[in-house]
């Protein structure tokens, strides 16, 4: 049996990660949440005392990633996402994370990745690729109300500015920038609400898999 993989990709907070968790439980496929990589790979840095910045740190957090050691709660805050796109920016850290990603969307019944550069790079033969868009304040209304719904304590100002320089790293960095695979569909969250993009996204999907 083919397998299928749907490749969703967008900025930070552009409601990317519900509408792929969605869209995989609804299609019986796997789901993987390629930003969690990144983000442990931060992480990990980090606790060794490493900047993540530094490629040789962040490459040896890469090649040695156990991403089972880390829960959600350890990787959802702004440290993390802002550490994710530090060792994001290396290219041995990107080709240390590749395999592991098309690994798991090769495994059957097939997978909806959610990232930067699914469709570009990871999968660029994916079945459906959507990019997911939404503005700038939207966006970071969304993750404040995340970040607040998570029980964490933030300071609006903050987030704000970590937004604005992940977006600029996420988008100009030299080694798979975040931009949409030439034939992506375009999805713009910004007037919708989660079912109203779930709804949008799942008769995309529909239209591409029965053409
Ligand atoms: O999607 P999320 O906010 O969890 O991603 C955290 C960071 O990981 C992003 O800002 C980006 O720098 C990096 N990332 C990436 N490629 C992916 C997924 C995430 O570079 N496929």
């Amino acid at each position: 049996m083919k397998t299928i993989s749907i490749a969703l990709d967008g900025p930070a907070a552009s409601g990317k990660g519900t509408l792929a968790r969605r869209l995989a439980a609804d299609l019986g496929l796997r789901y993987l949440d390629t930003g969690s990589l990144y983000r442990a790979v931060g992480v990990a840095t980090l606790q060794a005392g490493g900047d993540p910045g530094d490629p040789a740190a962040a490459t040896k957090a890469a090649e040695t990633l156990d991403i089972a050691k880390y829960s959600p709660a350890d990787l959802r805050s702004e440290a993390a996402g802002n550490a994710a796109s530090k060792v994001a920016a290396i290219p041995s850290v990107r080709a240390a994370l590749l395999d592991y990603q098309r690994r798991f969307a090769a495994q059957a019944p097939g997978a909806v990745l959610d990232g930067r550069d699914v469709g570009t790079v990871v999968l660029p033969q994916a079945d459906v690729k959507i990019f997911v868009k939404a503005d700038f304040e939207v966006r970071l209304a969304r993750r404040v109300a995340e970040l607040r719904a998570g029980g964490q304590t933030i300071i609006e100002s903050r987030v704000r500015e970590d937004m604005a320089a992940r977006d600029a790293r996420d988008s100009n960095r030299s080694v798979a920038p975040l931009v949409p695979a030439d034939d992506a569909w375009i999805l713009d969250t910004s007037a919708m609400n989660a079912d109203q993009a779930f709804t949008a996204a799942k008769a995309h999907i529909a239209s591409k898999l029965n053409a």
